[in-house]
């Protein structure tokens, strides 16, 4: 079983909670936020402590209660200050801070030579295997039309990253994105390949934001097989697919 410290209780790291603590290949030990108002919290019937990271000194608090996987959903500067305990204890690190500075993130790589680290802006599962699947069609078929479509709920002013990334891991411009908003939808993202003679569509609608908790889960499953390394959530859906393949 793998013995978690979850950074961040907000409205991500709620959500990502509820799926650790129900997990059974997981024990969900503590959380940490910037102030603990409340020393404990209950999930799935059990108390789990919580502690306010500003106001403790951490290496005492792992000393009590040791971890073997940081999950974080905090804000970008934790890492600088959880870093060294994470180096020195050989603690896992699944990140999903989308910010990062360069600097940070350098860090967070050379981490990678003493523990295992993974790092991604985008932690569901379905997008990831999304931006995989398009990848494989457009290499499989370079002649086929791609455009893609993405629709959000009607305040969304901007245009979604996720979309900006699926462009940018096909190699298109921005042009080749849609935006729709409507209504409250969370959030669609569609890939068309127009063939000549026919077409194909991959989807993805987010539905909670639990589904960060289900990518988190598949990281940290994956993450346990894996050498020491900085690894992204593409690498990992990889080496899966290697595996399901049977390629070496
Ligand atoms: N990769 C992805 O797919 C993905 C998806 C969703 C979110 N995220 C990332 O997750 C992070 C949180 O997003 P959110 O929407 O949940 O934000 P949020 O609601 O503002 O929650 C932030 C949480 O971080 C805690 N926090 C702040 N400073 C901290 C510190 N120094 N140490 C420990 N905890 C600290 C806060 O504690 P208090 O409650 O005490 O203030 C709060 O619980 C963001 O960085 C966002 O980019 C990534």
């Amino acid at each position: 079983m793998i013995r978690i410290g979850l950074f961040g209780f907000g409205k991500a790291g709620s959500a990502v909670a509820q799926i650790l603590s129900t997990d059974p290949r997981f024990a969900l030990c503590w959380i940490a936020k910037r102030t603990a108002h409340s020393k404990v919290q209950v999930l799935a019937d059990r108390e789990i402590p919580v502690v306010g990271f500003e106001e403790t000194n951490f290496s005492n608090w792992l000393d009590t209660h040791p971890v073997d996987a940081i999950v974080d959903f905090s804000v970008p500067h934790s890492l600088m200050a959880y870093g060294e305990e994470l180096r020195r204890r050989e603690m896992m690190l699944v990140s999903a801070i989308s910010a990062y500075t360069e600097f940070q993130l350098d860090y967070a790589r050379s981490l990678g030579a003493y523990t295992r680290i993974m790092c991604s802006p985008n932690i569901t599962l379905g997008i990831n295997f999304l931006i995989m699947a398009s990848r494989l069609l457009r290499s499989i078929a370079p002649f086929a039309d791609v455009e893609i479509l993405e629709q959000h709920f009607k305040e969304k002013s901007e245009v979604s990253g996720t979309a900006k990334k699926i462009a940018q891991s096909l190699e298109l411009g921005s042009e080749k994105i849609t935006s729709l908003r409507l209504g409250g939808i969370i959030g669609h993202h569609e890939v068309i390949f127009g063939f000549p003679y026919q077409t194909v569509r991959l989807t993805h609608d987010s539905i909670k934001r639990e589904a960060f908790g289900t990518g988190a889960a598949f990281v940290l499953g994956e993450l346990e097989k894996c050498g020491n390394g900085f690894y992204s959530f593409e690498d990992l859906l990889t080496k899966k697919l290697r595996e399901q393949l049977s390629v070496p």
